[in-house]
Formats: structure tokens, sequence, C-alpha cells
């Protein structure tokens, strides 16, 4: 769903993003932009910096940049649409959306959330007052589900009857069916979906109820647990239960715990974990991963005993290295789940919570717990084993750590452990363009060697963003001798890169927020003399190392003073212009030279 391009320039130009930011931490004016304390990491020294005129950010601390959208997305975890929607509401401007059926949709999505809504409420009443549900609240207490628990997780009862729902909310079966609570019986009326259930409310992010998870009762009807089909609003692969009351404890311990099943989260949160979410009916997705990497990228998993064991290893691995997260696994005791150890023992889920090992650490002890390391037999098996696992990994430097203590454990040569563990074939890794890298979510300074651009460059990436017009013709890649900053330069000469930048965190988007919250306290055209003086002398200094015969230096020598004469001039204001003019003009003969030379070679 896209936001009409007018309406989201407007929102653009209207937003004051020093004012947006000055709802969330406070801003001193110190020159022409304002500074205060970084609302993305912890400090005591303010170092996150607005530029009010350009609308970016940038935080010299933890290098977070971007501009009133990004700003939004992150502190309040809205979506694109979502931030610009927040923008517009504080704004007052109505926006209109791409399609028109989008504006329809939006509304058809706004009544299926009131109909959710209205069906937690109900279900939600009638546990706590229905003459139907003594049984289940019996049932619940005894489970230890007080009514807090009951009241924080707006836990319900779906009556046992075939319409109670449908006739509380009297709406055709076709929207009860749309918002997957019910559908059109044999008999022309709408019926229930659940009947005869506790009701787990299933929320988005923000809080809105999107679907439920109804587990039978004791004696009730099987399955276990029926949960809201994929509708609208509903998706199984993208939700995760519990997030919306997680979300803010997740951020603080920038850990996750996810858990498999409903009781499993209610039980972390009674246990004094309340940064536990779990998937609705579902293993792990991708976009679980990416859900939960916004809030925290330490994702502990706490699973039952084998489950965590037989979640699938390589898409962890994948996914630590695709979303920068780390994977730990939560040892919960053979025969228990979260939710059972809650109540029975919640120091020892805490603990289990506490001292989760690394995935792959997670599996090798398994290996070695069940392994009888007094026999040779069975250390040559548990090396065998933990080998297979360990070549599982996709980072070398991990598999020779681990590699080294499992033969340790195991009593094996290291050499002779080396021949267990068969390196798995490396995945391929895609170099990032700048602008293709703007919307990759990928690890920020994912190749790129050396981070330290020189100060003249850094001048003139700053000048470049600054002055555009001034300096974009007197600036060339050339001129930037390290690889970040070519891709800065090109992005920052590309047109509409403003639009570009929005929602990254790779190496040259914190390069270029950088550049745009710093000022140009010279003139731009001196700063571009800087970086060619720089220029310059490298290029002596490639010429002292490559020419070694006389005979050439003699050759080049009328270059090398004509250069002279030219940075000579660069230091005086009346000459300045025309000389870097010329020191351009001369640098982009190079570069044709340049090419004409590889392409003979
Ligand atoms: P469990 O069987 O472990 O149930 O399934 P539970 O969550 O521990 O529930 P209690 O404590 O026994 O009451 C874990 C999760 O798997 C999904 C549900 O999301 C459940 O919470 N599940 C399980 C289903 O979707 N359908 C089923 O029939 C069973
Ligand atoms: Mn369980």
């Amino acid at each position: 769903m896209g936001i009409h391009d007018e309406d989201l320039q407007r929102v653009k130009i209207e937003t004051d993003l020093a004012g947006v930011v000055s709802q969330y931490v406070a801003l001193r004016k110190v020159g022409q932009r304002w500074s205060g304390l970084c609302p993305f990491h912890t400090e005591k020294t303010p170092s996150f910096s607005v530029n009010a005129e350009e609308g970016f950010f940038y935080c010299f601390g933890c290098q977070k940049t971007g501009d009133a959208i990004t700003f939004v997305r992150e502190v309040e975890h809205l979506d694109f649409v979502g931030a610009v929607e927040w923008l517009a509401n504080r704004l007052g401007i109505a926006i209109r959306y791409t399609d028109a059926s989008d504006g329809t949709a939006r509304k058809e999505r706004q009544e299926l959330t009131e109909l959710l809504e209205k069906a937690a409420d109900f279900y939600h009443q009638t546990l706590r007052s229905g003459s139907s549900a003594g049984k289940v609240r019996s049932y619940l207490r005894g489970r230890g589900f007080d009514s807090e628990t009951v009241e924080q997780f707006r836990i319900g009862y779906a009556p046992d009857a075939w319409d109670a729902l449908a006739s509380h909310l009297d709406v055709p079966a076709s929207k009860l069916e749309a918002a997957g609570l019910g559908r059109a019986g044999q008999r022309g009326g709408p019926i229930d979906f659940f009947r005869d259930r506790v009701m787990f409310p299933v929320s988005d992010t923000n809080g809105a109820v999107v679907g439920f998870g109804g587990r039978m009762l004791p004696e009730g009807q099987q399955p276990k647990y029926k949960n809201t089909p994929q509708t609208r609003l509903y998706d199984k692969s993208k939700v995760l239960y519990g997030l919306h009351m997680a979300k803010k404890h997740v951020v603080e311990a920038d850990e996750i715990v996810v858990c498999e099943g409903y009781t499993d989260v209610v039980g972390c949160f009674r246990a004094g974990i309340p940064r536990a979410v779990a998937t609705c009916g579902t293993a792990l997705t991708d976009d679980h991963l990416k859900l939960m990497t916004r809030f925290a990228k330490r994702i502990v998993i706490a699973f039952d005993a084998d489950g965590a064991g037989k979640a699938a290893a390589d898409r962890f691995y994948e996914w630590e290295d695709r979303h920068n997260a780390e994977v730990f696994v939560a040892a919960i005791p053979e025969g228990a789940d979260p939710g059972e150890l809650a109540e029975e023992n919640p120091a020892a889920l805490m603990n289990a919570v506490a001292s989760a090992e690394p995935f792959l650490s997670y599996r090798i002890s398994r290996v070695l717990d069940k392994s009888d390391l007094d026999r040779v037999e069975g250390r040559a098996r548990a090396a065998a084993n933990a080998g297979a696992i360990i070549a599982e990994h996709p980072n070398e430097v991990v598999r020779d750590q681990y590699l080294v203590e499992v033969a340790q454990k195991v009593r094996v040569d290291i050499e002779q452990m080396r021949r267990l563990v068969v390196k798995p074939v490396p995945a391929q890794r895609q170099p990032v363009s700048p602008i293709d890298s703007a919307s990759d979510d990928s690890v920020s300074g994912e190749g790129y060697e050396q981070q330290e651009i020189p100060q003249a460059e850094m001048n003139l990436l700053r000048a470049l963003v600054h002055h555009s017009e001034t300096v974009t013709p007197l600036t060339l890649p050339s001129m930037f001798s390290n690889q970040l900053a070519v891709d800065a330069y090109h992005l920052v000469t590309t047109d509409g890169w403003r639009d570009q930048i929005d929602n990254t965190s790779t190496a040259v988007t914190t390069l270029v927020g950088r550049a745009l919250v710093e000022e140009v306290d010279a003139d731009p055209i001196e700063l571009v003399s800087r970086a060619l003086d720089a220029v310059i002398h490298r290029w002596n200094m490639e010429l002292r190392y490559d020419v070694t015969e006389i005979e050439q230096l003699r050759e080049h020598q009328p270059m090398v003073q004509w250069l002279a004469q030219r940075q000579e001039e660069m230091h005086s204001d009346d000459t300045r212009t025309a000389a870097v003019e010329a020191v351009v003009g001369w640098l982009r003969s190079q570069q044709t030279v340049n090419a004409t030379d590889e392409t003979t070679d």
C-alpha cells in the first residue's frame, strides 16, 4: 500500500524534525544544529545531533541516522506507511493512498479490527462473569491463572453454543468470515468458529487484536488448539503472541525470549520474564526473525526440551548472519515446557533463560551429555556427532574454537577432530551497491575494510551534501581514496537520493547521515581545494614510487611543476576557483588516460 506522493512530500516538508525528536528527548541548540541524548542508545553525554533544516539526524555514539520517517519508524516501531501516517496525523494532514482501493482497504481493515476487539471483549466478559464459564474459571484457577493474569492477557471463553458470538456481534456471515470469527451455517444463519474453548487474543505489535488461539477444555473437542485461519489481518507466519506487551521489556533488555505456546508466554510473564513471545502454532519464520530483531538482537529460544534441537539449524545460522542476531537456547528440563516450569519452579525458568547458551554450544552440550565419555567408543561417537554439528556452522573461526573445545572434552587429537568437521560450502554473498543497500536491512559496514575517512574527504562529502550545486561539478570519485567514501559520493550525486536513504543502517548511509548534520564552516570551494591538495600529494608520492628511471621522472617534471603552481593558487582566495577548475580538468583527463591504459593492457 502506497501513500500519494504529493502527500508524502507534504508530510516530509512540513515535518519539523527537531519538534518530533523533542517529543522524546530534550534538545539544545548548538550552532546551527540541535543536540541531545540519543534515544537509541544509553549515554550520559549528548551525541545525538539534528539538522533541522535538512531534516536529518545522526548519532555520533551509535551512528544511527535518517530522516523524520526513519526516526518515527524506530522509536514507534512502525513500518514506513505507519510512520508517515503518524507524522501526517501530528500535522493534521489527511493522507490519500496511491490506489483508491487502498483507502477502502484501510476502512475494511478498521472494521475487522473493531469486530475482533468486540469479540475479545465478549469472550473475556463471558469468562469473567458468564454463568456457563464456571468450569472454565476453576480449570484456569487450577492451572494457576489468577484473575490478574486473566486481565493482563485478556483471556476469555467462547461459550459452548453455535452462534453465541455471531448473535452478539450481529453482522453478516461474510464479515465474520473475513475476521476469522465465524461463517455461514448450513441453515443460513452465521455460526461461530470457536466453541467451548479458552481464548487467547493475539494482537499485532500495537496491541490491536488480529486473531485468537482457542484451547480446548480437558474434556473438550480435539484438536488441543484451534487458531484463527489466515485472514487479511492475521498471518501466523508474521505474528508473535505477546509482543505488544513484551516489546518495551525486550528493548530494555535487548533480549527476546521465544516460546512455542501461549501458556509459555503467560508463564514467563508470571515468573518475572516479561520479554517473552510465542509463535502461534507454526515454526519460526524469516518474518518472525525480522520482526524480533526490530526490538532486540539477542534471541533466546525457550522451547520444550527437544524443540530447540529439532529446530532447523541452518536457518538459525543464516538468520544470525542476515539479521545480525544472536540465537541462544535456554535449556528447559526434559519433559517440561516453559509454562509448566513457570508454575513448578519459576526460579529454574529464570535460570534457564539467564544461562542460555549459543545455539551451537547448546547442541554440542546435548550430544556430549548423551554420550558415554568414559568409554573409548562413546568418545569416538561423541567426536563424530559433535563434528557433524560443528561442520554446519558457516563461520570458520567459530568452527575452529568449538573444535578445539570438543577435542579436549572427548580426548581426541585436534587434527583428528578437524577431519571430523567437514567444511560446508560457504554461503554466497552479494556485494552491495550504495543504492541497493538503501533497501537492504543488512549489517552495517559490510564489505568495507578501512572505515577511517581522511578529514579532507569527509569535508568534501559535507560540502557535496550541503552545497551540491557548486560542489558536484567539481568532484570526481577519484578524489576519494576509500571505497566507503566513493560509495557515499555515488549516493549523494544520485538524483532523489534523500528519498533513498530512509530506512537503512549501512555504512554508507551512516557516513552520509553524519555529513548531513555537520555544518560546513568553510567556503565549499576551499574544501574542494583541500581535497585536491591531498590528491596532488598522493599523485606525487605514487610517482616517486612507480617511476624509478630518472629519464621518466624528467618526463613528468612539467606536470609536477604545473600542479605545484595550481596548488599555490588554490591557497589564495582570488585564484582559487580557477585553479580548482584546472586541477579537476586534469584529474578528469587522468581518469580517461587510466581507463584507456586498462583497456589496452
Ligand atoms: P503445546 O501442546 O505445547 O501447548 O503447543 P501449550 O501451549 O503448552 O498449552 P498447554 O500449556 O498444554 O495448555 C504449543 C503451541 O502449539 C500450537 C499452539 O500455539 C500452542 O500454544 N498448537 C498446539 C496448535 O496450534 N494446535 C495444536 O493442536 C497444538
Ligand atoms: Mn507446551
